[in-house]
């Protein structure tokens, strides 16, 4: 299957997906990663390994046009499937719409607990014991639609947000990998 990613940042989540593409049985090929921010460093990292790039600000731009920018490039890139890797921006209900059961994001939470931003922070706060990551389809809600897969980790005596983070970050690039093969081989 055609996977297109969209990130913002640094693309750690998008370059695991790129390495488990290498493996001749992955079910999904990266066709594509398209970034909102023409500097984000996860572009560079696309270029490397050979994946074609798209980079265009959003700024300027009225959100559903610039998702129509994106969604048009998406089809002539000939992505079935779209994965959120770290994409900081939130999509117009027609771009969602359109991509329904084909679009996935992962967050760094146990969802439906922590949606939004600062997650690890929030989580240290609570004095949770528990903590983890979750994949989900993407629907018009933000950090909502059905959870497709989850991983945990624990909390540990003298975590700070970066240990946290950290953790969490390494059972990120495993779940995203598997949470997308099964998907696309449904
Ligand atoms: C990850 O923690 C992801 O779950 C969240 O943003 C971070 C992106 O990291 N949505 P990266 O750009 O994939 O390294």
């Amino acid at each position: 299957a055609k996977l297109a990613i969209l990130i913002s940042g640094r693309g750690s989540n998008m370059i695991a997906l790129a390495e488990a593409a290498r493996d001749p049985a992955c079910p999904f090929e990266i066709v594509r990663v398209l970034s909102n921010d023409p500097a984000a460093a996860g572009l560079a990292e696309a270029e490397r390994r050979g994946i074609p790039i798209w980079a265009h600000s959003h700024k300027g731009l009225k959100r559903a046009d610039y998702d129509a920018l994106l969604d048009a490039e998406l089809r002539a890139a000939g992505a079935e499937y779209v994965a959120l890797a770290g994409y900081m921006r939130l999509l117009s209900p027609g771009f969602v719409a359109g991509w329904a059961g084909r679009m996935v994001n992962i967050h760094p939470s146990l969802l439906p607990a922590y949606k939004g931003l600062d997650t690890h922070n929030r989580v240290l706060a609570a004095g949770d014991a528990e903590h983890g990551c979750t994949v989900h389809l993407v629907t018009a809600e933000l950090d909502d639609g059905p959870i497709l897969g989850q991983a945990r980790v624990p909390v540990l005596p003298g975590d700070d947000e970066e240990s946290l983070a950290a953790r969490v970050l390494a059972e990120e690039h495993r779940l995203y990998a598997r949470c997308l093969a099964d998907l696309v081989s449904r």
